[in-house]
């Protein structure tokens, strides 16, 4: 399957696994990539400074030779662009943003050929993102689990509006639990989606199995 999220990201599938603060560790990253999704860590919840997400990085590599990103929930900590340097210093190709202005780690990627993913809940913030050069964003509707949004807006109405506006890869997120919901979300013209608690399943599971496991 090709589209501009498969393109941009070099993966095989267009389906992201959430950030997933406190469960998105190597384990289920390498797994998601290795499905060929984008898997990703989420550096705020890893404990430990720094050091810490070296450690994971290096875990992901063990595991896995795919692409994977790293996600940032900015309001969360304060040292926030240490662990940007930190990811850049182990070469990470996928950043992603959420929960607070990207701004100044846009500015800090600029040029070093980083691809971002953005987090937004509304038309303005995606405009935003594009003018600051962001790669894609990931419009989350209402209905996504731990959705941070101001707007009350679901994902069938966030999604069209916000393909209407920007010009860079959107991925829709919300409320995407199965294939459908990726075809629905290809047939609204988005490049992909982003899964949260579905990306815990793995296939032919029972609803309460998961994958996740710090590797
Ligand atoms: C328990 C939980 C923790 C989350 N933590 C993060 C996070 O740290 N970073 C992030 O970008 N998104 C986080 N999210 C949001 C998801 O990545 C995603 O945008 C949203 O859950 C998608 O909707 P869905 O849950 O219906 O799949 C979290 C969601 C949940 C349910």
């Amino acid at each position: 399957m090709k589209t501009s999220v498969t393109s941009i990201f070099e993966i095989d599938i267009p389906i992201v696994q959430g950030g997933l603060a406190h469960l998105a560790f190597a384990g289920l990253c390498a797994a998601v990539s290795n499905a060929g999704g984008l898997g990703q860590i989420s550096a705020v919840t890893i404990p430990g400074g720094s050091e810490a997400l070296r450690d994971e990085i290096r875990a992901v590599r063990a595991l896995t030779d795919r692409p994977f990103a790293v996600n940032f929930a900015i309001s969360t900590r304060r040292d926030i662009m240490d662990l940007v340097e930190t990811a850049l210093a182990e070469d990470v190709r996928i950043m992603s943003f959420t929960a607070g202005n990207p701004e100044p780690f846009l500015k800090r990627l600029e040029g070093t050929g980083v691809k971002t993913l953005i987090l937004v809940a509304g038309v303005r913030q995606a405009q935003k993102v594009e003018e600051l050069g962001g790669s894609a964003v990931i419009a989350v509707g209402y209905d996504g689990g731990g959705h941070l949004g101001r707007d009350d807006i679901g994902t069938m109405v966030l999604v069209p509006r916000i393909l209407e506006s920007v010009s860079i890869p959107v991925l829709a997120s919300g409320g995407i639990g199965n294939g459908r919901g990726l075809a629905a979300a290809l047939a609204m013209g988005a490049g992909g989606v982003e899964m949260a608690p579905a990306s815990l399943l793995p296939p032919n599971a029972s609803r309460t199995t998961t994958i996740n496991r710090r590797s």
